[in-house]
């Protein structure tokens, strides 16, 4: 009984910290916005001068010459880059010494539902997607379609296409709708995820698709960590919308962040949403998304980067 009571406390001081969460984002959010550019600025040099994501966040054959060492974020594991793994890295950094003017980076929330946001997303300069969200089916009104960038958890892999182990045809016809874009593999967070990752790569190479495969680099997801960490946010693992939002940061002068909304309620009307906007498979419970939900509104309230909670026009 003692122990229950224990739990049923920790539940609910932790529906009270997101019954907060919510309360400050629906009062934060009906503030008007403006970009604050010295704010922003300060965020973005920072950023840039401790994790350096313009020419450390993809694995190039700059940055992991042959014989380096990559050293995995999830584990201690470590991988030797022989000619072959070399061979397939980017040759430089497809971000360095760019900036563009305006970018969404579309999270997969269930808010995104009816939003009718896709025009205004795809009217961005650069459009970041996660984890080969779809984008027809319908979805396209609401989420757009343009992507210039968009990540690969290798779960992926895994759990739609086999592995990669048989026929690996639906797998390269899933990735028609993302064009010429990046592909951001999360190949080396854990050495399990890798040999899958690599006959993704191949899989792309043999069947000729357009898409470019790329490595997001562990290193950067440690000085992420780090940085994040800095500024108050405690987590084991940054979720993939906090990573790319991040690199966004320095990338782009005008971040626009559409589908991020942790919550099974929407901000407004307070109906029951789905987890993401094409399915309802919960969160991993490695991310504290309330948290990083809690950072993301700091940001956007000191004008740095701009949510969207509501319907687009
Ligand atoms: O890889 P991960 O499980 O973190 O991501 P996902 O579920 O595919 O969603 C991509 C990103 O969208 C997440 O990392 C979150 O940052 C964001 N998201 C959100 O803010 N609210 C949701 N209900 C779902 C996703």
């Amino acid at each position: 009984v003692k122990q229950n009571s224990k739990i049923s406390k920790k539940k609910k001081d932790n529906l009270q910290k997101v019954m907060e969460v919510i309360h400050k984002a629906v009062e934060c959010y009906s503030q008007t916005w403006k970009k604050q550019e010295d704010n922003y600025q300060k965020l973005r040099s920072n950023l840039s001068s401790k994790c350096h994501g313009l020419e450390e966040a993809i694995i190039t054959q700059n940055n992991k010459p042959v014989g380096s060492e990559i050293v995995y974020d999830g584990s201690k594991k470590t991988l030797k880059v022989t000619p072959e793994l070399f061979s397939i890295f980017m040759k430089d950094h497809p971000f360095s010494n760019k900036t563009l003017d305006t970018c969404a980076v579309v999270g997969n929330g269930g808010i995104l539902i009816n939003s009718s946001c896709g025009e205004t997303i795809d009217s961005a300069q650069f459009v970041i997607r996660c984890n080969l969200a779809p984008l027809g089916n319908g979805y396209e009104k609401h989420v757009g379609t343009k992507t210039d960038l968009v990540t690969a958890n290798p779960s992926i892999f895994i759990n739609k296409f086999g592995a990669l182990n048989g026929r690996r045809r639906p797998f390269v016809e899933s990735l028609r709708s993302y064009g010429n874009s990046l592909l951001l593999i999360h190949a080396f967070s854990f050495s399990a995820y890798t040999a899958a990752s690599l006959r993704a790569i191949y899989t792309i190479e043999d069947f000729e698709s357009p898409i470019r495969p790329v490595f997001l680099n562990p290193e950067y997801l440690k000085s992420l960590h780090l940085f994040w960490r800095s500024q108050g946010l405690r987590e084991n693992r940054l979720s993939t919308g906090l990573i790319t939002t991040s690199l966004a940061l320095e990338l782009c002068n005008n971040v626009h962040l559409y589908g991020f909304w942790p919550f099974s309620n929407h901000p407004h009307d307070l109906y029951p949403l789905t987890n993401h906007y094409y399915d309802d498979i919960k969160p991993k419970k490695v991310h504290a998304m309330p948290a990083e939900f809690d950072l993301l509104m700091r940001l956007h309230s000191q004008g740095i980067l701009r949510l969207h909670l509501g319907d687009c026009p």
